[in-house]
């Protein structure tokens, strides 16, 4: 009897247990998620998040069933987009391709109004999901248009940030890794500034149906996050623009960031200009060798050639064949002539040490040699098939002084043109310096002023 009595109170008992876990299970339930197995956990403490709607919860509740197709586009008056650049790094600028390397974040920001999850309830304010979720989603199909390589860092997996905000906003961070073209001009090689450019649009849609914009919240749409300095160049300016673009199919929204580079020259200037001033002093020791040294003063200057002709192909091997003038071949091209040409006044002065050796064994009478009028015919015949008597020129050109000064500079003895060319190759070198950096550093300036560069940066 006593079992009989006591077994309703205790079936009573069991199915208030059961009926209780029955309510756990459907408040897991209703919360789609197993609360225990969750990144977040949902501490007894805060029963009032227990309600709220999970992400994947969320994520699938935007997406299934709702009739959200990423091929509509959110809003048919147009999606603005905003668009922001951080540059990571700048890994190379290459002269014979006529490009440039570089790793960037870029951001794009849109608001989807069929995204907008404020009304459900989210545990989190901000969803940040994968990229999978990205390929589920409209994009404005954006790309750089003018670059010759783009490509997604996709290790371990696609560097690919996507956050959406409760009012439906999408943030997406792709890091890219991009090779973009820059027009090299190559006249002030090597005090050059150069410029390259990118070129970001969406491919699919006109400005109709999305309106591409630099972040205009952002005082610096496109930054830097640390400083770039590569090997030779040194980025000084960085100018994002808008361009609208006209198509076959619409107009476009272009969104232009140029580049400003400049070169910095002390590489050039220890491997370049350094080596040839020393050899072209070391070409002016020749001077004071005096008029007997005749085989080491060939070998200084031949050797001063040789040494400048390698020193310009190895600055050349790395340049492009381009068909302009660039100041380093006005550079190397004048230190040629001048080594060319004291290897000139070397000829000038051997051949007059051997005519006057030659002439004091031939005419005994040296006063002969200095006196042509004076001089009797058939003697001394070398010296006069060079030396016109100076009344016969006198009278053909009707006694032009130039050729008094010529005849004045032929008469020079030997050491008198070695002592004359010490004191005017440094003196001409020394013009031809003074005109050249100024003439080339002013060309930077004016270069820089049309870029409308910061003259203090240079
Ligand atoms: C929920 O978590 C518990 C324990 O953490 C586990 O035993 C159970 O299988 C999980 N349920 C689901 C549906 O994942
Ligand atoms: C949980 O949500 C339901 C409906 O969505 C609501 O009726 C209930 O009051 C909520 N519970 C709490 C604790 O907020
Ligand atoms: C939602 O849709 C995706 C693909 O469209 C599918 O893989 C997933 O299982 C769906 N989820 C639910 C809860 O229906
Ligand atoms: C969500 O994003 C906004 C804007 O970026 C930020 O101010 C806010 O703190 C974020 N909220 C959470 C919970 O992360
Ligand atoms: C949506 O929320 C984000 C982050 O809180 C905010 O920056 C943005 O301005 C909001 N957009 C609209 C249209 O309210």
């Amino acid at each position: 009897m006593r079992k009989s009595r006591n077994t309703p109170s205790r079936f009573f008992i069991l199915s208030i247990i059961l009926l209780f876990q029955f309510i756990r299970c459907a408040v897991i339930i209703d919360s789609d998620y197993n609360v225990s197995s969750d990144d977040d956990p949902v501490t007894e403490a805060s029963p009032r998040k227990r309600n709220c709607t999970r992400q994947p919860a969320i994520i699938d509740k935007l997406l299934n069933g709702t009739g959200y197709n990423k091929f509509r586009i959110p809003n048919d008056d147009g999606v603005p987009v905003q668009v922001e650049f951080w540059v990571q790094a700048i890994t190379s600028i290459n002269e014979i391709t006529n490009d440039f390397e570089m790793d960037i974040y870029i951001n794009e920001m849109w608001l989807d109004p069929a995204l907008k999850f404020e009304h459900l309830n989210p545990c989190k304010q901000n969803l940040s999901v994968s990229h999978q979720v990205l390929e589920r989603l409209w994009t404005p199909n954006s790309c750089f248009i003018n670059s010759k390589f783009a490509e997604i860092h996709d290790s371990p997996f696609k560097n690919v940030f996507l956050m959406i905000y409760p009012n439906g906003t999408v943030w997406v961070n792709y890091r890219v890794n991009v090779k973009g073209p820059c027009d090299l001009s190559l006249e002030l090689f090597p005090l050059d500034i150069q410029e390259c450019h990118l070129i970001y649009e969406s491919f699919n849609y006109n400005n109709q149906e999305v309106r591409m914009r630099w972040n205009e919240k952002s005082p610096e749409p496109v930054s830097v996050t640390n400083k770039i300095r590569l090997p030779d160049f040194e980025l000084i300016k960085i100018e994002p623009t808008r361009v609208s673009a006209p198509y076959p199919a619409g107009m476009w929204d272009e969104l232009h960031v140029k580049l400003v580079f400049e070169r910095r020259y002390i590489w050039y200037f220890m491997q370049a200009y350094l080596p040839t001033y020393l050899t072209i002093f070391i070409s002016w020791i020749s001077f004071s060798l005096g008029t007997k040294a005749m085989p080491a003063r060939t070998m200084l200057g031949v050797n001063a050639l040789l040494a400048m002709i390698f020193q310009f192909g190895n600055i050349m091997r790395n340049l492009p064949r381009v068909s302009y003038v660039k100041a380093i071949d006005v550079w190397m091209l004048v230190s040629m002539t001048f080594i060319f040409l004291s290897l000139l006044e070397l000829a000038i002065v051997g051949y007059k040490t051997k005519n006057e050796e030659g002439a004091k064994k031939k005419c005994p009478h040296k006063k002969l040699i200095d006196n042509f009028e004076a001089s009797p015919a058939g003697l001394c015949r070398y010296e006069k098939r060079f030396m016109l008597p100076v009344e016969r020129r006198s009278a053909r050109w009707g006694g032009i002084m130039r050729f008094q000064i010529l005849q004045d500079f032929w008469n020079w003895s030997p050491e008198k043109i070695d002592r004359v060319s010490a004191i005017l190759f440094p003196a001409c070198f020394a013009i031809f310096n003074i005109v050249y950096w100024s003439y080339y550093y002013n060309k930077k300036l004016e270069k820089a002023a049309a870029m409308k560069l910061n003259e203090d940066r240079l």
